[in-house]
């Protein structure tokens, strides 16, 4: 209860002053500003108006029901949009002066719009205004954090990938340097991508034969370690990725079964972090 009434006060602070309107003519107020999960006021006078008059607050974006209605001296829920439900009033005892201002609860981020209150039928009886939604500043807070988190965390997954890109590479040493075609093509495309040093790149380049040449190159990688073996696996699989499909072993490592874990918790991560 103390919440609720403190975070009414919260969205009470966030009121823009109204623009009042002498009641002769249209009006633009606002905008109004309003934290996630708390409730605001729209702000809207129109001129007095008698007992059994009708009142509209529509969304310029909703052509068709209202966000809310006003009739025969009570509030109409008929044609109300549904995400509003349960969550409009205006303030009655206000009416009589021409406040028609309208209380919505527990803002949503898509309660974020152009909202026109109105007396329909009454040349000029109408005023404008935006709402904007914003996260509260802890929210936000909570928000940059999880994503550090989850960024912290493809971090590290990027490098266990890397692993068990290098596992693979491993596993698959005798049939590459037999199959492998495009030698120099990958070392040159390793160079650019600096995961390996013009010196090995000579020592590559001068070894021979294709499979001598091949041979180096796995020299070459396994001093790198792990990241130029990922960028071999990579590059390999963009060049000649079906050597890449015969077979080493036909069992499954540890490595790559966790591999395929990883992937799954990858993509889960990402399709969280979009959320
Ligand atoms: C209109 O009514 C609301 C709700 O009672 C109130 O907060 C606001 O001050 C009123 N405006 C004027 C100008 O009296
Ligand atoms: C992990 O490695 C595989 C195989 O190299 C690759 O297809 C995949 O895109 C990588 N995933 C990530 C998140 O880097
Ligand atoms: C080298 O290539 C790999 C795989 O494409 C990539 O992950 C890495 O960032 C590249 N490194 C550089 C220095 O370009």
């Amino acid at each position: 209860m103390l919440l609720a009434s403190a975070a009414w006060w919260f969205g009470i602070l966030y009121l823009a002053f109204p623009y009042v309107t002498n009641g002769s003519s249209e009006s633009q107020a606002g905008p109004v500003g309003a934290v996630i999960g708390n409730d605001v006021i729209l702000p809207c006078y129109l001129k007095p108006i008698p007992d059994n008059i009708i009142v509209e607050w529509t969304r310029s974006d909703q052509t068709s029901g209202k966000v809310h209605l006003f009739k025969d001296g009570q509030d109409s829920d008929g044609d109300q949009l549904p995400d509003y439900r349960g969550r409009t009033s205006l303030f009655n005892d206000q009416l009589i002066n021409g406040n028609v201002s309208l209380k919505l609860s527990k803002v949503t981020l898509s309660d974020a719009a152009d909202y026109k209150c109105s007396i329909p039928n009454e040349e000029g009886q109408k005023s404008n205004i935006k709402l904007l939604v914003e996260l509260a500043k802890d929210e936000l807070d909570r928000v940059l954090k999880e994503l550090e988190e989850a960024r912290k965390k493809k971090e590290i997954i990027d490098n266990e990938n890397d692993s068990l890109a290098a596992e693979i590479v491993d596993i698959k040493k005798a049939v590459l340097i037999k199959s492998v075609t495009k030698v120099m093509l990958i070392a040159d495309l390793l160079l650019q991508n600096k995961s390996i040093d013009e010196e090995d790149h000579e020592k590559i380049r001068t070894a021979g034969t294709r499979h001598d040449q091949m041979t180096q190159l796995y020299q070459v990688l396994d001093k790198k370690g792990e990241k130029a073996k990922s960028a071999f696996h990579m590059i390999l699989k963009e060049q000649e990725p079906d050597v890449l499909k015969l077979d080493a072993a036909s069992t499954w490592s540890r490595g790559q079964i966790t591999g395929v874990i990883i992937a799954v918790i990858v993509a889960v991560l990402t399709a969280s972090a979009v959320v």
